[in-house]
């Protein structure tokens, strides 16, 4: 048996053996997240593998090396000598939280100006490090530093540097450096299988349960991975559009790869979805809110939010309008979708090429069960990006041949 108490101030003695599940509620980078977790997990492990934060490096895993420095509670912390379950309530800050890729905090612009990390795989540890000196100690002399940093090893030797770096920024903030620039909710999702975190707006998270949970979809801020905006014509009444619209397990039957699963009430559902990118086949499990139907306004609004265990995630918001034209409906799908882990690695103009054909097969399908008021005779197969990818090229040599046999 272990018995932990929480470290920032709020007692809280846990009981529990090393494999017992424990509930921890923790602000990550300005994203609150509930996470199950086993009470011998630490805290590197529980950001890395449960919340898929990963700019948290671990090299000793013994409070030497320094890799693992994250903030909790304002203050520099080894994240590999931390259980997670010490940390109920605490706001943790670390590297992803430092600065956006588009508006780096002014020290990762000096690391990156000064040549300060090769391998980088302690510039994570180095640059919470000096931020959390820098913060608390803004007096600290150019000759202080070597020792100020030394808690931190980098094994690349690229300590000149680094300490330019630090000291560069030093000068440039004598008053203190800016604060974190990247603490904002966002989704979280890791890669152990059955365990999430989520944001979560203090409400539930999404949790890896047998029953789904009714949860709040929370959006991630910022720019989506990929913004679809199309429109189709579809040969049928928009009445005809519309009663598919209201029949949400007929619609869910024309969304390719996917499966409705669970009605949870109050418009909200859960579901399964298969897609292929490239080699990779994901089988995500979520859950869908329909948050706008309205057929007088020929408007249809659903969030859905859904993850593999492998840690991918999506989230979109995807809004479908119709008008009748003379010719029976034109539907216009506008798509927000946001894309974390595994999945996020292939490009937009790829994801979106998916995105797109996904969205050619659901019309094809909304047809057809408009047409015949019954779900589509064949089930609809998600596409594979690989067929994309080569697509045309296969009809380049296509043409190509017909050329050669006229
Ligand atoms: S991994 Fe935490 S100090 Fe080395
Ligand atoms: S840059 Fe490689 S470990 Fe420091």
């Amino acid at each position: 048996m272990t018995e932990v108490v929480a470290q920032n101030g709020k007692p809280r003695a846990v009981k529990a053996a090393a494999d017992d599940l424990v509930e921890v509620r923790m602000t990550v980078n300005g994203t609150p997240a509930v996470l199950s977790l086993p009470a011998r997990v630490t805290l590197a492990d529980a950001l890395r593998d449960h919340l898929g934060l990963t700019g948290t490096h671990v090299g000793c895993e013994h409070g030497v090396c320094g890799m693992c420095t994250v903030l909790v509670d304002g203050q520099a912390a080894r994240a590999c000598l931390l259980f997670a379950v010490q940390l109920d309530g605490s706001d943790v800050v670390t590297v992803e939280g430092l600065g956006r890729p588009d508006d780096l905090h002014p020290l990762q612009e000096a690391f990156g100006r000064n040549h300060a990390l090769q391998c980088g795989f302690c510039t994570p540890g180095f640059l919470m490090s000096s931020y959390d000196l820098l913060s608390t100690k803004p007096e600290v002399t150019e000759e202080e530093l070597p020792e100020e940093l030394s808690g931190v090893i980098c094994r690349c030797t690229g300590y000149r540097n680094i300490l330019t770096a630090v000291n560069e920024t030093r000068e440039a903030h004598p008053d203190g450096i800016p604060a974190p620039g990247n603490c904002a909710h966002r989704a979280l999702v890791g890669r152990a299988t059955g365990q999430a975190g989520g944001s979560t707006d203090g409400r539930e998270a999404i949790e890896s349960t047998e029953d789904t949970p009714r949860i709040d979809i929370v959006l991630p801020d910022g720019d989506p991975t990929i913004a679809v905006d199309i429109e189709t014509g579809i040969g049928v009444p928009v009445d005809a559009v519309w009663r598919v619209f209201d029949d949400i397990s007929l619609l869910a039957r024309c969304l390719p790869g996917a499966e409705l699963t669970e009605d949870l009430g109050d418009d909200h559902y859960a579901g399964r979805a298969r897609v292929s990118v490239g080699p990779i086949k994901l089988a995500f499990k979520g859950v869908a809110h329909v948050v706008e139907h309205d057929r007088a306004g020929q408007c249809l609004r659903v969030l859905a939010q859904g993850q593999d265990t492998g840690g991918a995630q999506t989230q979109a918001d995807i809004v479908l309008r119709t008008e009748a034209t003379a010719t029976g409906t034109a539907m216009r799908a506008e798509a927000k979708v946001y894309l974390t882990g595994r999945i996020a690695q292939f490009g937009r103009a790829l994801a979106g090429d998916v995105s797109r054909r996904m969205f050619e097969q659901f019309a094809d399908a909304l047809r057809e069960a408009a047409t015949s008021g019954q779900a589509p005779s064949g089930p609809v197969k998600a596409p594979s990006a690989l067929k994309l990818l080569f697509a045309p090229l296969f009809a380049r040599i296509r043409t190509a041949l017909r050329r050669k046999s006229r």
